[in-house]
């Protein structure tokens, strides 16, 4: 144990902690749904929701990790021979999120290539689903492979793996670029719309409160919700990155990736609003007219902005820069979490062979994401991973610790790696490990799925559905079945 890699700084850690937290659900889920769920109101709930339990589960996670010193699976070993599942279903999970994050990564390398000249200009909603995806009718019609698109891919795993064949070596590195260089290229482009006419008045959209939206349950959900994947919960991932540690202030780090995540949010509000205000001016209508989440707002709607400003092939690139480099830490952290585990079991494997295999499964499976179908599939997997296995894996973790560990056990392991106590801490994280989060996550886990039996999500045909639940249903079968006890 005495050799386990280390990070070589805490800078470095809450580097690659906060990389992996800031990625596509900061730029394009957040902006998003701040405007739609009361716009500066939604702030609160978002904090509330941060506060008790996006912290108090981030402590557990790097409480795990750094007290056992193994990434997810040998730390809930740890606790229970038995709970090896745990960690499994929560790699699993990650798997799956990885296999489309990375085609996502994959669509934003072809459009920084394509930037210089934009060619989006003129229809770039044609351009992204006609052009670039070659999107066939339905999700029953899967079309070709989509070989521009599969050759992205490549390049992004790539990528993906010389960040992290080294270990912490070459991970520490490469976030010593990858997240200030979002963060920096964000606050040119807040510049650049901020210069220009119309972006203080799409700010509104973002910020003015309608505190009535808080009456609605469904903002609460929302910002659980996000929460919950913004910050990595649920990936094995933060365990892993812990694992590295020796002993480091728990409190304080959580506290730092929790509000360091935060500031990208807003940040990237600003400049989503801010180059929509400007558009919206342009072209003569409201925000609101012109505003989407998810892919539409990365490749049609600023791209459709972009090409309305001076300069569109140099912000394009600055625009699909962000994207790659934000993303690109947190798609390597995914992999890092399942090479972690591998390692632990096999600590005489080779981490560049280990991290190429897991890589190029990873690859393999993203095909499915960059054939003719491949959005649609994307869409009914993000939807059913996300909604259901990572909110199930959030719970069983909340009910190993608190109901079989004792939270009792891992607060004063947290409380000793502080130098003073905190009284808030001990008077409210048990509390939130054992009943308040569980039952959040029940809750989200009961409407989501009321839900889903009321209407098919997105009008999908059922055998589309069908295959979300069993990708959801195998996470859990497959995770029981993965060795169970370490090599160690
Ligand atoms: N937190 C990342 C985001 O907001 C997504 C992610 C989830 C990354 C899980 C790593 C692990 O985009």
């Amino acid at each position: 144990m005495a050799n386990r890699e280390r990070w070589s700084s805490r800078l470095v850690f809450i580097l690659a902690a906060v990389g992996s937290a800031a990625g596509l659900g900061n730029l394009w889920r957040f902006p998003y749904l701040s405007y739609k769920y009361g716009g500066g109101a939604f702030l609160l709930p978002y904090f509330i929701a941060l506060i008790f339990t996006g912290v108090p589960l981030l402590m557990l996670e790097f409480a795990l990790g750094q007290k056992f010193q193994k990434g997810a699976v040998g730390s809930f070993e740890k606790i229970n021979k038995k709970f090896s599942f745990v960690g499994w279903s929560a790699l699993l999970t990650g798997f799956v999120v990885i296999a489309y994050y990375a085609v996502v990564m994959a669509w934003s390398l072809f459009y920084f290539f394509v930037s210089y000249g934009v060619k989006w200009a003129g229809d770039p909603e044609n351009y992204f689903y006609h052009s670039v995806l070659g999107l066939s009718e339905s999700i029953n019609t899967i079309g070709g492979i989509n070989i521009p698109l599969l050759l992205a891919l490549v390049g992004v795993w790539l990528m993906i793996y010389f960040s992290i064949w080294k270990g912490t070596k070459s991970v520490g590195k490469v976030v010593m670029v990858t997240m200030p260089l979002p963060i920096i290229l964000l606050v040119v482009l807040l510049g650049r719309a901020f210069t220009l006419p119309g972006a203080l008045s799409g700010l509104k959209y973002f910020l003015v409160p309608n505190f009535r939206a808080l009456l609605d349950t469904e903002v609460w959900l929302a910002a659980f919700s996000q929460i919950f994947f913004t910050l990595s919960i649920g990936f094995g991932v933060m365990i892993a990155y812990a694992s590295y540690n020796e002993k480091h202030d728990i409190r304080k780090n959580a506290w730092h990736v929790a509000l360091l995540n935060t500031f990208v949010s807003i940040l990237s509000g600003f400049v989503v609003f801010g180059t929509l205000g400007y558009m919206a001016l342009k072209q003569g209508v409201g925000v609101d007219a012109v505003i989407k989440s998810g892919p539409g707002l990365a490749f049609v709607v600023f791209p459709k902005a972009i090409s309305l400003m001076p300069l569109p092939g140099l912000i394009g690139i600055l625009f699909f820069l962000i994207l790659i480099s934000l993303a690109i830490d947190s798609a390597f952290s995914m992999v890092e979490g399942i090479t972690t585990v591998i390692l632990d079991k096999r600590p005489n494997y080779k981490r560049e062979k280990v991290t190429a295999v897991v890589s190029a499964v990873g690859f393999l499976a993203g095909i499915i994401f960059v054939t003719g179908a491949g959005l649609y599939y994307l869409d009914v997997v993000d939807h059913f991973v996300t909604s259901y296995a990572l909110v199930i894996v959030g719970l069983i973790e909340c009910i190993a610790i608190g109901w079989f560990y004792g939270t009792k056990k891992l607060l004063k392991y947290i409380e000793s790696t502080a130098k003073k106590t905190s009284w808030i801490t001990k008077a409210t994280w048990s509390f939130s490990i054992k009943y308040f989060t569980p039952a959040v996550l029940l809750w989200i886990l009961g409407s989501q799925f009321m839900k889903e039996v009321r209407a098919p999500y997105e009008g999908y045909p059922l055998w589309a559905l069908a295959v979300g639940w069993s990708i959801v249903v195998l996470i859990f079968i497959l995770s029981f079945f993965l060795p169970k006890d370490g090599s160690e």
